[in-house]
């Protein structure tokens, strides 16, 4: 019987064994926003069933832009050594592709566990009454965040979003 579901497809250059997506689900877990064993089992488990497409949690750009103290980030050389770690097993175990979530959560970001009232952590600068300098701050930040960022999925063999291919163009 014919299944569109089971059969491949193709988005871009890539190919996808069969149309199984697994969407990016937030798991508190991480250790300094590095990846832990509960991220190798929770996608791991996926890679191994035969999912196509498998989506990482959202994965902050910096600390401070995640969601809460327990989210995924991609910002040094632990984080990058600890995600690899899980895409290494997922692609060694199983055919999924692996896809990121790259964000920043704003002016929302870096709360507190949900289940411990997902309050906003206090800020040192915003504290301080200087919005605008640590505003400013941030966006000089962001063209070598962009670079280092792009290095490091470079590294672990993933894509860069096409905004991130426009936005980053050098010469
Ligand atoms: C536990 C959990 C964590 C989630 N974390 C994220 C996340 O990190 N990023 C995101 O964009 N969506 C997140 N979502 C939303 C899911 O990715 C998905 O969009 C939502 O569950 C609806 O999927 P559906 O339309 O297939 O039912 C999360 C959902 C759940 C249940």
């Amino acid at each position: 019987m014919n299944s569109y579901l089971f059969s491949p497809i193709s988005l871009s250059d890539v190919s996808i064994p069969n149309r199984i997506v697994v969407a990016p689900m937030c798991q508190y877990s991480a250790n300094e926003g590095n990846a832990t064993d509960w991220h190798l089992m929770h996608l791991g488990q996926f890679a191994v069933s035969g999912v196509g497409l498998i989506f990482t949690e959202a994965v902050g750009v910096e600390m401070s832009g995640r969601i809460s103290p327990g989210c995924l980030a991609l910002c040094t050389d632990e984080h990058e050594q600890n995600l690899k770690r899980v895409v290494d097993f997922c692609h060694d175990f199983g055919n999924a592709k692996m896809g990121i979530q790259i964000a920043h959560a704003g002016r929302k970001g870096s709360t507190e566990l949900p289940w411990l009232g997902g309050k906003p952590i206090p800020s040192k600068d915003l504290e301080a009454g200087k919005p605008m300098d640590h505003l400013q701050r941030l966006m000089q930040q962001q063209v070598g965040r962009h670079l280092r960022l792009l290095m490091r999925m470079a590294f672990l063999e993933l894509k860069p979003p096409s905004w991130m291919q426009q936005s980053v163009q050098i010469g």
